[in-house]
């Protein structure tokens, strides 16, 4: 799997990581990994089995036991499909606060890992350039201002039909931000080997055509 070519897209929450690198990975042919649905899981499976987010033993044992199967769209956790339970921003706080325990990193590294096969993977999330997938051969660090992550949240809740406050949703994604760049397992940075792409006043189609010529350039020759 160290041969299989990973393009890492690294970035605070609703910068639009996911949005761009599967329209990346579509555009390749590759592979797609969602890193933050895994600790999503865990959050959400840790809270279905009574178990406090704040008990790291407790959340990594629910984290190397979890029962996940990815299809296309869908995500399902032993058998039932929760690819909209975990997308709310209570399970993305759940999700931030299980993330800073190295036992619960430990127990999803190699699953992550697992998504590298040919022709390649385009994997997004936090850590994949620094600790997932070190030798990736582009890394692109994927950021936006915070008024404008915070304004395409809000707009993604209320296009799925939810209840959103913009209010709420700044404070969410900047408390969670905060605890990401934080902690000192993984924490979310710019590494000096990542391409800085901010988004703020760029959109989706601009950001993957700029990753894809970055590509193109890095396989050049
Ligand atoms: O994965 P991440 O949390 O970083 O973001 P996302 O869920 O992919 O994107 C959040 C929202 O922003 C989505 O509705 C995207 O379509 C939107 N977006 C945008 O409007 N302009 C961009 N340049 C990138 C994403
Ligand atoms: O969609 P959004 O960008 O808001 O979040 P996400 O990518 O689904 O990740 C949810 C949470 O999981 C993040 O706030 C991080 O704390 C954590 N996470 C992480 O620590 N490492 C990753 N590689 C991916 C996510």
């Amino acid at each position: 799997s160290l041969l299989v070519p990973v393009i890492a897209v690294d970035g605070p929450s609703a910068s639009g990581k996911g949005t761009v690198a599967q329209r990346v990975a579509a555009a390749l042919g590759f592979h797609y990994l969602d890193s933050g649905a895994l600790y999503r899981l865990a959050a959400l499976a840790a809270a279905r089995a009574g178990v406090s987010w704040d008990d790291e033993n407790a959340v990594a044992t629910v984290a190397q036991t979890l029962d996940v199967k990815f299809e296309g769209e869908h995500i399902l956790l032993s058998g039932s499909d929760v690819s909209t339970a975990i997308r709310t921003e209570s399970i993305g706080v759940g999700a931030s606060k299980v993330a800073a325990f190295a036992q619960v990193r430990a127990a999803l590294l190699e699953r992550q890992r697992a998504f590298a096969h040919v022709p390649g993977l385009v994997a997004d999330g936090r850590d994949m350039g620094s600790v997932v997938f070190p030798q990736a051969p582009l890394k692109v660090f994927l950021t936006a201002s915070a008024a404008v992550r915070a304004e395409r949240r809000y707009k993604q809740l209320l296009g799925r039909g939810e209840a959103a406050d913009l209010g709420a949703i700044t404070a969410d994604l900047e408390a969670r931000d905060a605890r990401d760049r934080a902690r000192s397992v993984a924490p979310l940075k710019q590494l000096p080997d990542a391409h800085l792409l901010d988004t703020s006043a760029m959109d989706v189609d601009a950001a993957v055509k700029q990753i894809l010529d970055w590509w193109y350039v890095a396989n050049r020759r």
